[in-house]
């Protein structure tokens, strides 16, 4: 019998205040930008999960092939007995490391930890039925903030999967790895998955895909601020766009005005002007070199343990142990 609690670490009223103060400051920023954690309402999350299934996008099918090849190994020496993951989604591929946990014979609970609600409760009930021996705790939290609050386990496993890592600053990296540490005991692990440094048309393509579905994903941010907080951006009035940051390493996506524009954002009681051709921000997705990964894990406090690459050497698995 399976057995499954929720944990709300992010009310509707904090989320309500973290988009009002996120809003206010990128909208009246310059240039403007706006962090990819609003990307994903209902429709945002259903939109990457379309993402991981374009042929551009390489990231979701690389970093699952790099599993199946590891997950044996990893769970045989983890024996962790509570596999926590921040920023699960719709745990579609936590699935392969869930079922070689199951071989192994260790894990006891499975905790995954996001910030849409939606998403988290899609993925809880499915995953209920298919693992019910499973306990499954959910928590709806923000992994920038809410660390301190994950529950513990006798032995823990933090996987952070899908180069999510990618989408931080490097500020905001190292302060989500020292908060990780510093939430861990000697010996929990952390199984990190980030995309590398590759082929700049192959990357671009990953974030423009034929199909638009990024572009849409993109735009949906702006649905999202329509909705919550009264503001009558025109979405399809900006044209998505991603470039390749040579200097910093990172894909940039954007969403550029097609012509000059007055929004009215009525719940922060803001009036946004944009110039035509002006462009903000909605995310980075920074991608690594292998030696970087292993240099600010050790910086944080973590032991790098293995990592694994697949040929083509476009994603990296890497397995570190808090010391
Ligand atoms: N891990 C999955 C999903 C990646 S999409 C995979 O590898 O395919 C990124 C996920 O992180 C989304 O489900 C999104 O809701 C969540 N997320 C984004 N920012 C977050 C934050 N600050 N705290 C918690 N979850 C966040
Ligand atoms: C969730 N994250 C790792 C994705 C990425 O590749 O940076 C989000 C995404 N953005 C555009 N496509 C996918």
């Amino acid at each position: 019998m399976s057995s499954a609690l929720l944990d709300i670490h992010l009310t509707e009223h904090d989320a309500d205040a973290a988009l009002r103060a996120d809003a206010r400051a990128g909208l009246t920023a310059n240039p403007k930008q706006l962090p990819p954690k609003w990307f994903y309402d209902a429709r945002g999350s259903e939109l990457f999960e379309q993402i991981t299934g374009l042929p551009e996008y390489y990231p979701t099918r690389t970093e699952r092939a790099l599993l199946e090849r590891s997950v044996d190994e990893i769970a045989v020496a983890s024996g962790a007995d509570t596999l926590v993951e921040l920023g699960s989604g719709s745990s579609a591929k936590t699935r392969v490391l869930l079922d070689a946990f199951a071989r192994a014979g260790t894990l006891r609970q499975y905790v995954p930890q996001d910030v849409s609600e939606s998403a988290l409760r899609l993925a809880m009930d499915a995953l209920a039925v298919e693992y019910p021996d499973l306990e499954l705790h959910g928590v709806v939290g923000d992994f920038t903030k809410h660390l301190d609050r994950l529950p513990r386990g006798r032995r823990r496993m933090v996987a952070f999967l899908g180069g999510t890592i990618g989408n931080l600053v490097p500020a905001e990296r190292a302060a989500f790895l020292t908060q990780l540490r510093s939430v861990l005991q000697p010996g929990e692990q952390l199984l990190l998955g980030t995309g590398l440094v590759i082929d700049e048309k192959v990357l671009v393509a990953a974030y423009d895909d034929e199909a638009g579905v990024t572009a849409e994903f993109n735009r949906n941010v702006l649905h999202v601020l329509n909705r919550e907080l009264d503001a009558d951006f025109a979405p399809e009035a900006f044209t998505h766009v991603a470039v390749w940051d040579v200097e910093h390493e990172w894909i940039e996506m954007r969403l550029r005005a097609q012509r000059a524009m007055t929004v009215h954002v009525r719940g922060l009681d803001l009036t946004v002007e944009f110039a035509a051709g002006e462009e903000m921000r909605t995310e980075i997705s920074a991608k690594f070199r292998p030696g970087g990964v292993r240099g600010w894990l050790e910086a944080t406090g973590f032991e790098f343990t293995r990592s694994w690459t697949d040929p083509d050497a476009r994603f990296a698995l890497t397995l570190a142990t808090a010391v």
